[in-house]
């Protein structure tokens, strides 16, 4: 063997029910890469340790998932903007000397994900509504933001959390009260669910939908089911929806290119891998 085996993986507690090994095992199998990525249960506690110790190991680097997503941001040695701006990052990359280099794919993720299903669709089009202020609201509003969204309307069953994303990312942000949710979606461009509701085994999601127009990008976060009630009222109104399945595989594509080399395809044969697995 000459090649050196890359190594990369996940850190996340629990990391069981990640589907970033299937992801990436798909991806290392396909290119024919000789590397392993591996999920790894860590608790808060030993972060700090495992973060030292992997570089040492040979590891390339690291997708972060709950709950380790901002605590990642103070052990790093650098991060960017996107991921500052955030607040949390998603994949770490190990450089040579075992330095942490920290990001946040997530928003590149979901819009690199609307942008496979309606390529036409452009953030500049008009009002965005978030539903949801937690960490992935975050990053997609982020996201939308620095993609010249006019206004992005945020509702969350706790106001507070709305108001600390409109002291955070400034005057395109609009805060509704949860209750009014469903009354301000009809000049949206696009309307996202980026709250837990709709998930299997969750609370549905009860946002009266009827003053919704067909002009409107409906996209959910939830992938589990992959039509969820949302995406399936929405597509009865005539909307073009977007399952939540995509922004987790191309929010995976930037960390696999940088610790194997590989720029990778986000296609139908991964999605029917990942939903297999
Ligand atoms: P993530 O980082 O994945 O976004 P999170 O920070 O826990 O996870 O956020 C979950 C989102 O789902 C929040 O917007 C949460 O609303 P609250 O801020 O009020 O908790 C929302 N959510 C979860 N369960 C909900 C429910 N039963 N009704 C309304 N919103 C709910």
């Amino acid at each position: 063997m000459t090649d050196k085996v890359k190594l990369a993986g996940v850190i996340g507690q629990p990391i069981a029910h990640s589907r970033s090994p299937q992801l990436h095992g798909h991806w290392l199998k396909k290119y024919g890469i000789s590397g392993h990525y591996i999920p790894m249960d860590v608790a808060q506690s030993d972060l700090k340790t495992v973060l030292e110790t992997l570089p040492k190991m040979g590891f390339q680097g690291v997708n972060v998932t709950l709950p380790h997503k901002e605590a990642v941001l103070e052990l790093a040695d650098s991060v960017t903007d996107r991921a500052a701006l955030i607040g949390a990052a998603n994949t770490l990359t190990f450089t040579a000397d075992g330095r942490i280099q920290a990001d946040n794919t997530d928003g590149v993720g979901f819009l690199a994900n609307i942008r496979d299903y309606v390529p036409e669709w452009s953030a500049k089009s008009g009002p965005c509504v978030v539903f949801g202020a937690g960490g992935a609201s975050r990053a997609i509003i982020a996201a939308l933001s620095q993609a010249g969204a006019p206004v992005i309307r945020v509702t969350n069953r706790t106001r507070a959390r709305s108001d600390a994303l409109k002291d955070h990312f400034g005057a395109k942000i609009e805060v509704i009260d949860w209750v009014q949710a469903g009354n301000v979606l009809g000049d949206a461009s696009l309307l996202v669910n980026t709250t837990s509701l709709g998930m299997q085994g969750k609370s549905a999601l009860r946002v009266p939908l009827d003053g919704l127009r067909p002009e409107t990008v409906v996209t959910d976060i939830v992938y589990t089911p992959l039509e969820t009630e949302l995406l399936r009222t929405a597509k009865a109104i005539g909307c073009r929806t977007v399952d939540g399945l995509g922004m987790l595989l191309h929010q995976a594509a930037p960390g696999f290119e940088r610790w194997f080399g590989t720029a990778p395809e986000v296609d139908m044969e991964l999605r029917k891998a990942v939903l297999a697995s």
